[in-house]
C-alpha cells in the first residue's frame, strides 16, 4: 500500500529519534579525527569571516557536532532537529564542556522562526534524509537576513544512505537518497532565491571521493 507523505515523514522522524541510537559513535555520522574537525573550522571560518556577532542556525543539528563547533569558535549559535532525544543529547554535550548553544525541537521543512534572523544557515550530513529538501532549502533561506548565507553540505553520489536507514519503499521517495549532484544542489539553492551559489571542497578525507562538498549561496 502507498504510503502517505506525512506517513514517510514521521517513519523517518521516528527513526532518528531513538534515544538508545549511539549516533556519534558511528563511524559515517561523528567526525572522528582532529584533523577532519580542522577542516570543518577552517571552512567556516572561510565561508562566514571573523566577526563572531553572527547568529548562526545549525539544521538538524542531531547531538549537536556542527553547532557547538561553531560555538566553540566564537559565533552565537541556534541548533534545531525535529528529534527531542537528539536536543537533549547535543544540550547535555553543551552543558558537560560549558560551550553556550541553544537548542530546539523543531522541523526543518517548516521553521517556526521569524524571516531574516540568521546570519547564516549551516547543514551538515543533512540533505539526504529530508522527504522534501525544496521546500527546506526555502525556509532556511526565508530565516536568513539579507546579505547572511546558506551552507549545505552535498551528499555524496552512489551512498544508497535513504535505503539503508529506512529501507527501499522509503528511500526512493526521499529526492537525495542516493547523494546528489553538486549541480542538482545549486539549482535548488538558486530556486530557493538565493545567489552568488558556488561549490567548496574541504579536505576531509585522503579519498578524494570521500572529501565534503560545500555549496553556498548569499540571500541578496
Ligand atoms: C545524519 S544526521 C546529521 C546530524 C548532524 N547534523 C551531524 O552532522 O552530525 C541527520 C539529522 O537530521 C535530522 N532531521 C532529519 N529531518 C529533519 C527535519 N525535517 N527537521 C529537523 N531535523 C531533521 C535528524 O533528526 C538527524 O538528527
Amino acid at each position: 500500500m502507498e504510503q502517505s507523505k506525512l506517513e514517510i515523514k514521521e517513519k523517518i522522524r521516528a527513526f532518528w529519534d531513538n534515544s538508545r541510537q549511539n549516533y556519534d559513535s558511528v563511524e559515517a555520522h561523528g567526525v572522528h579525527s582532529e584533523s577532519e574537525k580542522n577542516m570543518w573550522r577552517q571552512g567556516m571560518e572561510k565561508l562566514l569571516g571573523q566577526n563572531f556577532h553572527l547568529k548562526i542556525l545549525d539544521i538538524g543539528t542531531g547531538t549537536g557536532f556542527l553547532a557547538l563547533m561553531l560555538a566553540e569558535m566564537g559565533y552565537s549559535v541556534m541548533g534545531v532537529d525535529w528529534a527531542a532525544s537528539k536536543i537533549e543529547q547535543a544540550k547535555e554535550k553543551a552543558l558537560s564542556s560549558n560551550i553556550p548553544v541553544q537548542f530546539q525541537v523543531l522541523d526543518a521543512e517548516k521553521l517556526s522562526i521569524e524571516s531574516n534572523t540568521f546570519d547564516a544557515v549551516v547543514s551538515r550530513h543533512v540533505l539526504w534524509t529530508l522527504s522534501d529538501p525544496y521546500a527546506a532549502s526555502r525556509e532556511w533561506a526565508r530565516v536568513t537576513k539579507r546579505g547572511g548565507k546558506v551552507i549545505v553540505d552535498i551528499p555524496r553520489m552512489c551512498s544508497h544512505s535513504g535505503s539503508h536507514h529506512f529501507g527501499a519503499e522509503i528511500g526512493k521517495e526521499l529526492p537525495f537518497y542516493n547523494g546528489a549532484d553538486p549541480q542538482k544542489v545549486e539549482e535548488m539553492l538558486k530556486a530557493a532565491g538565493l545567489s552568488n551559489i558556488r561549490t567548496m571542497m574541504l579536505d576531509t578525507s585522503n579519498e578524494e571521493d570521500k572529501r565534503t562538498l560545500l555549496v553556498y549561496g548569499e540571500k541578496a
